[in-house]
């Protein structure tokens, strides 16, 4: 059984796929982390990324498996733990531009479908409910305010620590401009742009906890299994 949770970045689809796979024994696939992978890759192999075919060429070459084992999951890349390595600001930077060419996603296709084989999943993206798993039992479109998005963001990056207001304000106004141009960048591409698929249930997680959102997607899973 397959859930998709698609929408933009910071709409809080990371932590709604994690408490969903951990209540509901799912495995949670993060498939920003497969493009983040490809983006990083290019810069260790030292590949151009205006080179589309050899930015293509090198995701199709490339060995990715994902390890769940642990409380988080780890991701790797032909041997390599690159699960920090793939969230740096310069990977934030450059990933949509990767993400945008057909040959890359149609790369990853194999790699999510096959990890989604004969397991229930949550899967988190931008083109699950649309391309990647159409028949998806549940899909979901996860929204937000783009403020909030940006400050959820931001929070992210300090964990623990007391922001002055001044800071906090700065960084948010920074990441938003960020957050809007990636957007932009995700939802204007021609192949497979960030969507709602027209039978993906849309949320808005900044109206509500975590908790509701969690419990509304139960709701839905348990209605369409019993349907
Ligand atoms: O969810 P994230 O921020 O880790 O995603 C990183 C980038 O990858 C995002 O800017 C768009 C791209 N992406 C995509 O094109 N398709 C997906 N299914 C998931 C992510």
């Amino acid at each position: 059984m397959i859930v998709a949770i698609d929408g933009p970045a910071g709409s809080g689809k990371s932590t709604i796929a994690r408490e969903i796979a951990r209540r509901m024994g799912f495995e949670k696939l993060d498939t920003g982390a497969l493009y983040r992978t490809v983006a990083f890759a290019c810069t260790l192999h030292g590949v151009d990324l205006d080179d589309e075919d050899g930015v293509v060429t090198l995701s199709r070459s490339l060995d990715i498996s994902f390890d769940s084992a642990g409380e988080a999951t780890r991701i790797s890349v032909d041997g390599r733990d690159v699960s920090d390595d793939i969230r740096t600001p310069a990977v934030d930077r450059i990933v949509s531009k990767v993400s945008a060419y057909p040959g890359v996603r149609e790369a990853m296709l194999p790699v999510q479908r096959l990890f989604a084989q004969d397991r229930d999943v949550v899967a988190e993206g931008r083109d699950i409910g649309t391309v990647v798993f159409p028949n998806a039992l549940v899909k979901v479109f996860l929204t937000a305010d783009p403020r909030e998005r940006a400050r959820r963001r931001v929070l992210q990056r300090h964990p623990g620590e007391q922001l002055s207001d001044e800071a906090l304000q700065r960084e948010v106004d920074e990441t938003l401009a960020d957050l809007e141009r990636r957007d932009r960048l995700d939802s204007s591409r021609e192949t497979a742009p960030l969507r709602a698929a027209d039978d993906a249930v849309r949320i808005d997680s900044s109206r509500f906890t975590i908790d509701e959102v969690v419990d509304q997607i139960r709701d839905l899973i348990s209605k369409r299994r019993d349907s």
